[in-house]
């Protein structure tokens, strides 16, 4: 089955399974995660490493190491823990504690040479969950487009991620929307998959 297609049928679960929802924030976010997990799973049996853009607490984070460990790969975070977000970063410490072995953290802008150094390493999946502007994820994008699968979070604010994800993310591969839960998904080349 090819890459694009497994994203694609994961994607309609879920899309059919948050319709009902509501505004429910716990259960769109235990779903998102889940979603997360799954891709980062496929990804890791792909060439190339996880990184995260935006890991805050590090819920997700630790996620993608489980994926990583599994396969054998290493997650990469990028995140700058400044202003309201800086007492998070103890936190993120918990709650990635017992992976720190396979996860390489970069405690900066993501648009800093130190980040964009990190981030030129082989990726197979890259989350950008982190300034939502459309500079900001332009930028991001653009540090990341070596990824195979591309997940931009937040794609609905009015500060622009809505216009960087409709005008900047077909630029960049197969594009695959869930409007409704604020994610797209880039799949930058289609491969078939022994999965
Ligand atoms: C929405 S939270 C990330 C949530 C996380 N991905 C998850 O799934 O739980 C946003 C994070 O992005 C980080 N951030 C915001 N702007 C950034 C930037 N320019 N460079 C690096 N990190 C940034 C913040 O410090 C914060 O921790």
């Amino acid at each position: 089955m090819s890459l694009l297609t497994i994203v694609r049928q994961m994607i309609e679960r879920y899309g059919a399974i948050e319709a009902d929802f509501g505004n429910s924030t716990v259960k769109h976010s235990v779903y998102k995660r889940i979603r997360y997990l799954e891709i980062a799973r496929i990804a890791a049996q792909l060439e190339g490493d996880l990184a995260e853009i935006g890991a805050r607490y590090g819920l997700t984070t630790a996620l993608l190491a489980m994926a990583a460990e599994r396969y054998d790969r290493r997650v990469l975070v990028v995140d700058s823990w400044q202003d309201h977000y800086k007492k998070d970063h103890q936190e993120f410490i918990k709650r990635t504690r017992g992976w720190e072995g396979l996860i390489d953290v970069v405690h900066a802008d993501s648009h800093s040479q130190e980040a964009l150094e990190a981030l030129s390493r082989p990726l197979s999946m890259a989350l950008l969950d982190a300034d939502h502007s459309l500079a900001a994820v332009e930028q991001d994008l653009e540090a990341v487009k070596h990824a195979r699968i591309i997940v931009v979070d937040g794609i609905h604010d009015v500060q622009g991620a809505r216009s960087a994800w409709q005008h900047i993310a077909p630029d960049y591969g197969l594009t695959l929307t869930l409007p409704k839960l604020r994610e797209g998904y880039i799949v930058t080349e289609d491969v078939e998959l022994s999965i």
